[in-house]
């Protein structure tokens, strides 16, 4: 099935938060703390603008408590006096002309009383720096599996790494934006989101409003990658203080540079591995300390510490492992939700880390991974026994045969020795994504979703989930009409409108195709019972029938969520199952280095993904091929430069992402083992194909210079310094 917003969005029609019609309202602009920690002691508004003309906003304009919530109420809508991050809100502006409200901006000066700001995550901070608890520690979490200390004494091999994953900007091609105002008494907030009910969570305690007096649309949103995850529901909070205040509609879009400096970021990551190994390269103790840069609010970063330490030992199993993670607060811009929530940066070590044991014992990396990589009836670090019949292996030796890796690497040994300054090297990683919420957080969510029947016989899906570039509407039609026995062009996707339809949950996780599209599935399935549709017999002439003898009524198929048999998860202990379901993949990249620029070209891209059933085929490559490309970019590319816990480099000039000419080309199979709880037998696609291709980049980059290098992003610079200046 083609994309059915395929066509607006190719042709331009499609509208976004930004083009929708509206008039007479105002421009929302927001001012910024210029320094990383203190106290504001004042606010300067200067002469050269009217200030008579705006509308202003502070924190004492919140009518309810001032936080955005979440997971906790600790981040402030509005800085109240105390700024803990560069760019944290201060105040909000309003004016009817664009370039008035941004001119004014400037004319705005928040002096703040500095005090020391804790910049370096990596370090305990000493005591002048503590604003978070008793040691800035946001939280703690640990996973431990047998006696870790006993097998590291008897390992007869102990390879360690320390490895670091940097922040990472999500560059969606739409900026945030969000347009807020009054209908009678209800707050309507239309915008760029994943998640409509997120930012209800947000705005009731903030505003002091039920559900019913606020209502939250998303628009067609531009890209969302974990970026529209939380942060939207900070825009809206603003748009609609200064709606609410005004009494007129007030537009706030951010521009790039804005949307790139102020906004949520990927974790930064330091993981350190001490791995006990026998000769032969069995695994006997993984030792493995996570820690993170939280930024200066909690955000979502619980749950992106508590998904990278479940993954963090990698897919494969050891009787012994110790994980102790910590995510750390500091006064950065708070990092938050992005394409993997933490399971990127542990791969990267530990995929890294395979082939740094390799090294050490001369054995070939695929080979130490093939006699590690976990198999069914073996459990995973939390204890979770894996019995879902995928073949790994298969996996591994298809991405091998599909790159000619063997071949390759052979070739690679006569070249590199012959040629003076180019040297090609090949590598691979292995990987896994649980897809869902972890534990028993599908079971907290609830998630519901409606299938209407309408007198026409038309029939239109009622969920919360929304698209933004990934397929959902498509992925949905495509379900409901294989459920239904209908034609596609007869389904429709409501806009999610929270008014309108049900909390189906939010578009993350990997979640929606598997989960949510359960869902679809079962309430299609109430909807034929509804509609008294006899087994084999159109569904659409009992809809339409149904009509006739219930004049005027609803006919609404219903589903609500049920958690699959069998899953079992301590909380507590951080113990038993996990995830329902997990997505298996390998990649392999062979890349060029070059000695005179220290410049890295990925040249060729494998990747074999076990996706459960592959729902659409052009849908699901897409969603490979674009997140191998943000894992490419993520490996060599993608840098933050900070100065005093600033971003000095947000435009796109020099936070530098991939074109389609620095990419090779992204080749992509799919192996299909399906989970019989998911839509049609699918598990997640979103996150997984990021996951992995870091680690693959810079093993391969390892081949090609006998180099180990353990950060990233592994810029000319950076793999200098780890060559040496030398002709080598
Ligand atoms: Mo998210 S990081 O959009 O699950």
């Amino acid at each position: 099935m083609l994309r059915r917003e395929g066509l607006s969005k190719l042709t331009g029609q499609e509208r976004y938060v930004d083009d929708l019609p509206l008039e007479d309202f105002l421009w929302g602009a927001t001012v910024r703390s210029p320094a990383p920690r203190g106290r504001i002691s004042n606010i300067v508004f200067g002469d050269g603008v009217d200030w008579s003309e705006f509308v202003i906003v502070d924190h004492t304009d919140i009518p309810g408590r001032n936080a955005v919530y979440l997971m906790e109420y600790d981040q402030p809508a509005l800085a109240p006096g105390y700024v803990r991050h560069v760019h944290e809100p201060v105040l909000l502006l309003a004016h009817p002309s664009r370039e008035v409200a941004r001119r004014a901006l400037r004319e705005v000066q928040v002096i703040v009383d500095v005090d020391p700001p804790a910049l370096d995550f990596r370090s305990l901070p000493s005591p002048d720096l503590i604003q978070y608890g008793e040691d800035n520690v946001l939280k703690r979490l640990s996973i431990q599996k047998g006696d870790v200390e006993r097998a590291l004494a008897e390992s007869p091999i102990v390879v360690e790494g320390v490895y670091e994953t940097g922040a990472q900007e999500h560059v969606y091609l739409e900026t945030q934006g969000m347009l807020a105002y009054l209908d009678d008494d209800v707050l309507v907030i239309k915008g760029s989101m994943q998640c409509p009910y997120y930012v209800v969570k947000a705005l009731k305690p903030a505003l002091n409003r039920s559900e019913e007096e606020i209502r939250v649309i998303q628009t067609p949103t531009g890209g969302g990658f974990g970026g529209k995850e939380e942060f939207p529901s900070m825009v809206a909070l603003h748009a609609g203080l200064l709606a609410l205040k005004s009494r007129v509609p007030v537009k706030l879009i951010y521009d790039r540079t804005e949307d790139m400096v102020a906004t949520t970021k990927r974790h930064p990551s330091q993981i350190r591995h001490r791995t006990g190994v026998d000769e032969n390269g069995h695994l006997i103790a993984q030792e493995i300390e996570v820690v993170m840069d939280g930024g200066a609010y909690v955000t979502l970063t619980p749950v992106v510490l508590s998904r990278a330490i479940i993954h963090a030992a990698g897919l494969y199993h050891c009787d012994n492992v110790r994980i102790l993670g910590r995510a750390m607060f500091t006064n950065s811009v708070p990092y938050g939700a992005f394409r993997g929530f933490g399971n990127p940066q542990a791969h990267f070590a530990v995929e890294r880390h395979m082939d740094v044991i390799a090294d050490r014992l001369r054995m070939d990396p695929v080979e130490l991974r093939r006699i590690n990589m976990i198999r069914d009836g073996q459990t995973t670090a939390t204890g979770q026994v894996i019995g879902d019949g995928v073949d790994r292996l298969q996996i591994v030796d298809r991405a091998l045969a599909l790159s000619n890796y063997e071949r390759r690497r052979r070739e690679h040994w006569l070249r590199n020795s012959e040629h003076r300054y180019l040297r090609r090297g090949i590598g691979m990683s292995a990987f896994y994504h649980g897809a869902g919420f972890t534990g028993s957080g599908e079971v907290m969510l609830d998630s519901r979703l409606h299938v209407e029947g309408h007198p026409d016989g038309k029939v239109q899906v009622l969920c919360a989930s929304t698209e933004m570039g990934q397929g959902q509407i498509t992925i949905f039609i495509q379900l409901a009409a294989d459920r239904l026995g209908y034609d596609p062009a007869e389904i429709s996707i409501a806009e999610p409108d929270t008014h309108r339809v049900p909390d189906s949950g939010p578009t993350v996780g990997s979640r929606t195709a598997m989960v949510v599209g359960r869902l679809v599935e079962r309430a299609c399935d109430d909807l034929c019972r509804q509609a008294g549709a006899a087994r084999g017999a159109p569904v659409k002439d009992a809809i339409i029938a149904w009509h006739s003898a219930h004049p005027g009524e609803r006919l609404l198929g219903k589903a609500r969520y049920e958690p699959p048999p069998g899953i079992e998860w301590d909380e507590e202990n951080y113990l038993g199952d996990a995830y329902g379901a997990f997505g298996w993949a390998a990649h392999v990249a062979e890349v060029e280095v070059d000695l005179r620029t220290y410049g890295v070209r990925v040249l060729d891209f494998v990747s074999v993904q076990d996706v459960g059933t592959v729902l659409n085929e052009t849908l699901a490559r897409g969603q490979v091929q674009g997140g191998v490309a943000q894992g490419i970019s993520w490996a060599l590319l993608e840098e933050c430069v900070w100065k005093d816990g600033a971003m000095q480099n947000g435009q796109l000039t020099n936070y530098i992402i991939p074109t389609s000419g620095d990419l090779p080309p992204i080749r992509v199979e799919f192996v299909e083992f399906p989970y019989e709880h998911g839509a049609q037998g699918a598990k997640g696609v979103g996150e997984l194909p990021l996951v992995g291709a870091a680690p693959a980049v810079l093993n391969a980059v390892a081949a090609a210079t006998g180099r180990q290098p353990t950060e990233i992003p592994l810029t000319p610079e950076r793999l200098m310094a780890l060559l040496g200046n030398g002709d080598r």
